[in-house]
């Protein structure tokens, strides 16, 4: 709430400065008349003294006092911003020209000549009380001001922190979702557990010495567990035969890798974007001869490069419905092999430098226990029939 200048006035508070007991007091009383809140003091010294206290708005004060006098009373005053703006008169002599100039140099704002009038008195802390009322406004204004602008930066602060959290909460949820979603493909003819862990972090090692950047890894450490997505749309009488497939089922099975880009296609989000090559084309082989465009070297996206390496190694290295897993020598036996018919021969280079990241990975994600997968149960289901 602020004050009008007149409502102001009213709140004035006043200390009288005079070593003249009569006319302190008689100044006093006037001023008490008026409504002022008033306080008084001998000398410079005792005004001081009183004024962290009483905290006057104005201060009449005489010239000549023992102990300390109006000028220096001013000056002190006037040289310290906590009371820079308290609204000072002087009490001087008619035509004291020279006190005068010496108060004004001090910083008196205005001057008050003896005798005293008392029409003149009122008029004087009448304009000083409005000066005072404005240098108060202000400075409470300017302080409000830094307060709001505090707040607001404070409560900006906070918006944003909540928004950040908000926004990692969001892309944790996106993963995870993503990362179940590949689980779920995996899981109808796939039993070994941490596979896609594995492809995962497989694919980020051989990204990581690829040379290829912080957003580009954590894109492929998501893109590519949903490689084998589209066997979501594969019939269970072909992706779970025991057996060996027909040259038509083959043809059928192959549809994963179209069906996958088809669930995966038209997304804005760079994870399921790179994802929908990844499933397209972790098929393709770097010599032309893969499914289900024939894709040769380059030509095949380089995620979809990584995960094939991963993938074929994790499927090697792990036990299958219809054998046991190969030893990692064999596995890497035949990815060496592979070398530029199957697998990107720069790819294979960085895999057998990195073989014992590789391994540790594969350690570290081992399948401590067989889920029961559908394969299983369909072979329970029929040896009880
Ligand atoms: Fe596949
Ligand atoms: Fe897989």
């Amino acid at each position: 709430m602020f004050f009008t200048p007149e409502k102001f006035e009213r709140l004035i508070k006043i200390l009288v400065v005079d070593d003249d007991v009569i006319i302190r007091e008689s100044i006093s009383e006037i001023l008490k008349e008026e409504g002022y809140a008033v306080e008084t003091a001998e000398n410079g010294k005792e005004a001081l003294e009183k004024f962290d206290k009483f905290k006057p708005d104005i201060i009449i004060t005489d010239f000549v006092m023992p102990e300390m006098d109006g000028i220096t009373l001013c000056k002190i005053l006037k040289n310290n911003p906590e009371t820079i703006d308290t609204g000072i008169i002087l009490i001087t002599g008619v035509n004291d020209l020279e006190t005068r100039i010496k108060g004004l140099s001090a910083g008196a704002d205005d001057f008050l000549s003896k005798p005293i009038m008392i029409p003149e008195l009122k008029a004087r802390i009448r304009s000083l009380s409005k000066v005072k009322f404005y240098h108060d406004f202000l400075k409470d204004y300017q302080k409000r001001l830094e307060e709001e602008v505090e707040r607001k930066s404070a409560q900006l602060l906070k918006a944003n922190l909540e928004l950040q959290i908000a926004l990692s909460e969001i892309k944790e949820l996106s993963l995870e979702i993503i990362f179940r979603l590949a689980k779920a493909a995996e899981y109808r003819d796939e039993h070994t557990g941490y596979h896609i862990q594995r492809v995962s972090h497989y694919c980020v090692a051989i990204g990581t010495h690829l040379g290829l950047d912080n957003e580009a890894l954590e894109v492929l450490k998501y893109a590519s567990p949903l490689h084998d997505i589209g066997k979501l749309g594969i019939p269970d009488a072909i992706l779970l035969k025991p057996g060996a497939l027909t040259k038509e089922e083959w043809e059928i099975m192959k549809l994963h890798t179209i069906i996958g880009a088809q669930i995966l296609s038209g997304s804005k989000i760079r994870y399921l974007k790179a994802a929908e090559k990844i499933a397209l084309y972790h098929h393709e082989k770097w010599d032309g001869t893969g499914y289900p465009e024939g894709l040769k070297g380059e030509k095949i996206p380089l995620f979809a490069r990584i995960t094939a390496i991963a993938d074929v190694f994790d499927a090697l290295t792990t036990d299958r419905p219809y054998r046991k897993a190969l030893s990692v020598e064999d596995a890497l036996q035949i990815i060496k092999n592979e070398r530029g018919s199957h697998f990107d021969p720069q790819i294979v280079d960085i895999f057998f430098k990195i073989k014992e990241e590789i391994l540790s990975i594969k350690e570290l994600f081992k399948d401590e226990t067989e889920i029961p997968h559908l394969f299983k149960l369909k072979n329970l289901l029929s040896q009880k029939s």
